[in-house]
């Protein structure tokens, strides 16, 4: 794993080898139009006027939200400038795709070469490379999952038992990604924003729900207190545990999705069982990582009728079209 949690949840992304969206925009336009339509986007603006940020930072007992940290993590993107950090945007490109000063030349290089003349070889080792330097690509879908988890499940507790912040979104990885958030205008040429296909949207409910069992067994672990936070935590673990149950039935060929239920009930959702919960945890993470590399969820149509629909899409996603 090339990236790391921050104390409070949210992946940590280095400010220092932040470049900012706009650098991103120069090659891809459509993709930051789609951006500008989100509320990540308008979170950076928004979020900070709004009365329920205000008690939230009062009784948090925070002066200003745009530099206490503990807003930063989720709201904001920051970058290194001159010595000082700066807030440059809501949530960005590398907020999911990771801090891109040292994969942003090597992704997009060709190998020196262009579109054309790149050997397959070539376009391999470049992509391997790219990653390796922390560009999280569109088949992660592991870590790309984690990352909208790390923020969602708003893991961390003192803000929601002291703050009175929402303790998580109602979130599910395929009506979450598919509406507002989907920009899949690149590789379409501009012509379309592609939709998941059934296959991929099988793999993005399935894997969705493993990473919001794995992260809300994590946040019990931490948890301290028998309060909001701890209850509702164990209500999103136990939400999550009966819905995937219900995918272990509908798709008995793959056996992974019953073992990770069953490393979901061997642990206690209360507070210090810290140990087990991790435990728990790691093994529903290993599983998530066999299943992303055993499966692209074609054989698993029986999970069809447990996929939200388009109605239930969050937003309405970008239509393709020419940027000026
Ligand atoms: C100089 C132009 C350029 C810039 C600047 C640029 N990209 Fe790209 N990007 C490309 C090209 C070209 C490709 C496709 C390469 C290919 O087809 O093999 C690509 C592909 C991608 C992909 C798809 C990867 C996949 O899974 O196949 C992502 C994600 C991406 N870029 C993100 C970013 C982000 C985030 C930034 C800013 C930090 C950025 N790019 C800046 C040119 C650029
Ligand atoms: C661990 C991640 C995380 C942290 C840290 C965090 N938030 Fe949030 N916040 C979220 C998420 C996710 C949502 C969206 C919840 C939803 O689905 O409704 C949200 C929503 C909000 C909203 C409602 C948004 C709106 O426009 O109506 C406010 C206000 C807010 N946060 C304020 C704050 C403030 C102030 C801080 C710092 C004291 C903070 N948040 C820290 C993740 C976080
Ligand atoms: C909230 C997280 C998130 C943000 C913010 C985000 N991306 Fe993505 N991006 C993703 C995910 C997830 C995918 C894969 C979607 C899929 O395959 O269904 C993706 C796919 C892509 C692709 C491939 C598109 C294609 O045609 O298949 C490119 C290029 C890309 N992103 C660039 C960007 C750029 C540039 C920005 C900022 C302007 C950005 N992304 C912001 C999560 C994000
Ligand atoms: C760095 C933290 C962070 C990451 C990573 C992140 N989000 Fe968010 N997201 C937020 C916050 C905070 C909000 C609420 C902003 C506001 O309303 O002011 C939000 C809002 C949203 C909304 C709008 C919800 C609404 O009520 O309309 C969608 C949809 C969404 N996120 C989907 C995703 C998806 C899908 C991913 C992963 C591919 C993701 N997010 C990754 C922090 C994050």
């Amino acid at each position: 794993m090339f990236f790391s949690f921050a104390a409070d949840g949210a992946v940590a992304s280095d400010p220092a080898k932040i470049v900012g969206a706009n650098a991103c925009a120069e090659c891809h336009k459509q993709e930051a139009e789609a951006w500008k339509g989100t509320r990540h986007f308008k979170t950076f603006s928004e979020m900070p006027r709004k009365a329920p940020a205000k008690q939230i930072s009062e009784k948090m007992g925070l002066r200003r939200i745009k530099s206490e940290s503990v807003c930063l993590n989720c709201h904001f993107t920051m970058q290194q400038k001159n010595n000082r950090q700066e807030v440059v945007s809501g949530i960005s490109c590398e907020s999911c795709h990771g801090a891109a000063q040292d994969w942003i030349k090597v992704h997009s290089g060709f190998s020196g070469k262009t579109a054309k003349t790149e050997t397959k070889a070539e376009e391999d080792v470049r992509w391997k490379l790219a990653e390796s330097k922390g560009m999280i690509r569109r088949h992660s879908l592991y870590q790309l999952a984690t990352n909208c988890y790390s923020c969602h499940v708003v893991p961390k507790e003192g803000l929601v038992n002291k703050g009175g912040h929402k303790p998580g979104s109602s979130f599910d990885l395929v009506s979450w990604s598919q509406g507002e958030v989907r920009h899949n205008t690149w590789y379409s040429q501009g012509k379309e924003n592609v939709a998941a296909d059934a296959a991929r949207k099988r793999m993005l409910y399935l894997v969705g729900l493993g990473v919001e069992l794995e992260t809300g067994l994590r946040a019990i672990g931490k948890a301290t207190a028998r309060k909001t936070y701890a209850f509702e935590m164990a209500k999103r673990v136990d939400r999550a545990r009966k819905q995937l149950a219900a995918a272990a039935k509908a798709a008995p060929d793959v056996p992974e999705i019953a073992e990770m239920v069953e490393f979901a009930h061997s642990a206690g959702l209360k507070l210090k069982n810290d140990r087990s919960l991790t435990v728990a945890a790691d093994g529903v993470s290993k599983l998530l990582a066999s299943i992303t590399e055993k499966y692209d969820g074609s054989t698993m149509a029986g999970l069809d009728g447990l996929i939200p629909k388009s109605d239930k899409y969050k937003g309405t996603a970008r239509k393709a079209g020419a940027v000026d």
